[in-house]
């Protein structure tokens, strides 16, 4: 859970107020009181609640009526309703749903067992929250009979009366879940479900048909279709709005495993680079923390000028790697201490191909190599490996060879030390137009000036 909840308590017992906040407390919730049903539904209809716990006897409203005044009232009436009574009588608890509750237990085990409850509600109703589902039947009293029961749950619902006018309503529009008749004139369920998985981001939206047959060939049809599930009319709201949730949670699952799959694989991927490039600066004394010094302030710059966060996230990783291919270099020359003869420094400039071929097999750091490639190209096209020129130059390069000169200026190097950073400023502000990209020297400046 992300956002923080919001939960009522209406209890008559300060004392019981005290301990049921007891506990429920943790970071994810925020709870507010209420000492009886009159004074909690004014607090319903002032603020959004995501639960309500309540009593049962409470002077001035208590908790079945309570219950059942919120059940008649629109929008309130979705809010799950945990009903806490001292009694657990049998004629109690069949009230308790009789008014609408969600859930009935019994104060003694409120200890216990409320906080796992409370869990399951919130995640429940999260699920049906802002949930999307398209409505699609040529019958206009089906397509209102499930409209409205959906509505009820508290679902957001799109009703359309056929399959090309949902079609053109899905340009617009990404359900989270499509409910269609098989049997429509024009375009049926089937060739509807076939087209909708055609399209990109629909590709695995859960698709529920309805029909009027019942033979297993048809039923068979449909899911090959790509259909979810298959339900035979005629049939209650509730079994569809069971059938609904199944097919919603399964599918929030589903990206859930995924998101946790790529954040693994990114977890590993950035370990490798770790250890690359630290296997990199291992060599060099003089080099080591370089690589992430100069990715820090690339990153920095990228998140200044609002870049969207997953790109930051990748032209962080490219700069760290961007002298990668210097592996490849004999430690003879890497570490030489004078200067480099000319057939010395061609060796050395072959590190961003290096770079990029060792990146060329990994799907996944494919594409940090335009940076990694590029980040000696000079702006008047005299740099290498390819002599690009200007805009040639894919931008997040030009940044990094800004960023990469200012800190190898201003490190101590075997042959010399640092230089004070004014000195730095002065030289990178002279390369601006020739080694440098003017705009990424400006942007650099600007930068370092706001520090
Ligand atoms: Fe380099």
């Amino acid at each position: 859970m992300n956002n923080p909840r919001r939960i009522l308590i209406v209890d008559d017992s300060l004392a019981m107020r005290g301990a049921l906040v007891k506990t429920l407390r943790n970071d994810h919730l925020i709870i507010e009181q209420a000492e009886n049903g009159l004074e909690g539904f004014e607090k319903v209809r002032q603020l959004h609640f995501d639960l309500i716990i309540t009593d049962v006897d409470m002077p001035g409203m208590d908790g079945f009526t309570f219950c059942k005044v919120l059940r008649e009232k629109e929008l309130l009436n979705t809010i799950p309703v945990i009903i806490l009574s001292s009694h657990d009588k049998e004629s109690d608890i069949e009230r308790g749903f009789q008014v609408g509750a969600s859930a009935y237990l019994s104060k003694t085990d409120a200890k216990a067992h409320l906080p796992a409850l409370v869990e399951r509600l919130l995640k429940h109703s999260s699920l049906i929250q802002d949930r999307l589902i398209m409505v699609v039947d040529d019958s206009p009293v089906i397509l209102d009979i499930i409209t409205k029961g959906l509505i009820k749950e508290g679902f957001q619902v799109f009703p359309s009366p056929s399959g090309r006018a949902a079609l053109d309503a899905l340009e617009r529009m990404q359900p989270d879940l499509i409910i269609s008749d098989l049997d429509m004139p024009e375009m049926d369920g089937i060739s509807f479900c076939q087209t909708v998985h055609k399209r990109p981001p629909l590709t695995t939206v859960p698709f529920i048909t309805m029909g009027t047959e019942s033979d297993r060939g048809k039923m068979r049809q449909v899911l090959q279709s790509g259909a979810s599930t298959y339900i035979l009319k005629p049939f209650n709201i509730d079994q569809l709005v069971i059938t609904v949730e199944k097919l919603l949670s399964d599918h929030f699952l589903l990206l859930l495993k995924d998101r946790e799959r790529l954040e693994t694989e990114q977890r590993l991927m950035l370990a490798s680079i770790a250890s690359l490039v630290e296997a990199l600066e291992a060599r060099d004394p003089y080099t080591r923390g370089h690589s992430e010094a100069v990715s820090n302030m690339v990153t920095r710059i990228a998140e200044k000028l609002g870049v969207p966060e997953k790109q930051v996230r990748d032209i962080s990783i490219a700069a760290r790697l961007h002298d990668l291919g210097k592996i490849g270099v004999r430690d003879d020359i890497l570490l030489k201490p004078g200067a480099l003869t000319d057939e010395e420094f061609a060796i050395i400039r072959e590190h961003p191909v290096i770079g990029a071929k060792i990146l060329d097999p990994i799907p996944s750091l494919k594409k940090m190599i335009p940076l990694v490639l590029s980040h000696h190209e000079r702006y008047d096209g005299k740099g290498y490996p390819e002599g690009l020129k200007g805009d040639q130059i894919p931008f997040w390069a030009r940044m990094t060879a800004v960023t990469d000169t200012y800190h190898a200026l201003t490190s101590d190097r075997p042959y010399r030390k640092g230089m004070p950073q004014s000195r730095a400023i002065q030289i990178i502000t002279d390369a601006k137009g020739s080694q440098l990209c003017p705009k990424c020297v400006d942007l650099f400046l600007q930068w370092i000036d706001d520090l």
